[in-house]
């Protein structure tokens, strides 16, 4: 089989990749796929918080924060579904590598400037990949989501459509702001597994099937 990749990444801090990262493989995994989680962060936030006896513990996390990366996840993605690289820093070789090595990066962004000025900087950075040889003819492709948001507040429509207008990709869906998320993660675990018909469980459902689509 060949995966999935999907790199969550931004050079801001505390936009939700982490939570991103581990919400959408309990979501696939809770439907049955296989899924891997690399967790290329060396803070090591997915690695460090997931439990493999506990709700999650069909989920592969690998932690690999170094930049053979890349080989990591061509060996994972014969595997697995979808293969999910949470990544820390930024420009950072192992970042660049698994951005390189994807079909998708997720770009979150909470409605904030400095998390807009973030998603920029890192869709610059895939404009660039995609000049090298090994993505000129394949580009990354790319979405920007917007996290943390209060549910139809001014300030994420405004974000919205400023990056909309300057011609930027957007999920429509969001992950909304909801402690569901926090307190789910103490465990490892999220939403999707631990209460699957909740709103949480309800919005990755959504970003989902729009993300598919752009696999
Ligand atoms: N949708 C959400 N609703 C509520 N809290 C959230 C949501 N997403 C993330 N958080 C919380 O916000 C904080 C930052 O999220 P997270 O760790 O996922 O970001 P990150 O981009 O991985 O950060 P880092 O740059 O440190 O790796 C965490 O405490 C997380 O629990
Ligand atoms: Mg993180």
């Amino acid at each position: 089989m060949t995966g999935y990749v999907i790199t969550l990444a931004t050079s801001k801090g505390g936009a939700g990749k982490s939570t991103l990262a581990r919400n959408i493989a309990a979501h696939w995994l809770n439907i049955g796929m296989k899924v891997a989680i690399i967790d290329a962060d060396p803070q090591g936030s997915i690695i460090n918080r997931h439990n493999p006896n506990g709700e999650l513990s069909s989920l592969m996390v690998i932690a690999e924060p170094e930049e053979s990366v890349a080989s990591v996840i061509d060996e994972l993605k014969r595997e697995y579904n979808y293969v999910i690289v949470d990544t820390g820093g930024f420009r950072n070789r192992t970042t660049v590598r698994a951005l390189v090595a994807s079909n998708l990066a997720l770009i979150p962004l909470k409605p904030s400037a400095d998390d807009v000025a973030g998603a920029l900087e890192t869709h610059n950075l895939i404009k660039e990949l995609n000049k090298t040889p090994e993505r000129i003819s394949n580009p990354i492709k790319y979405r920007m989501i917007i996290t943390m948001s209060q549910q139809n507040t001014v300030i994420a429509r405004h974000v919205r459509a400023e990056l909309e207008q300057l011609g930027y990709l957007l999920l429509k869906s969001e992950m909304y702001h909801r402690v569901a998320y926090p307190e789910s993660a103490i465990n490892g675990s999220s939403p999707c597994v631990s209460d699957p018909d909740g709103p949480a469980a309800r919005d990755i459902n959504q970003i989902i099937k729009e993300l598919v689509d752009y696999l």
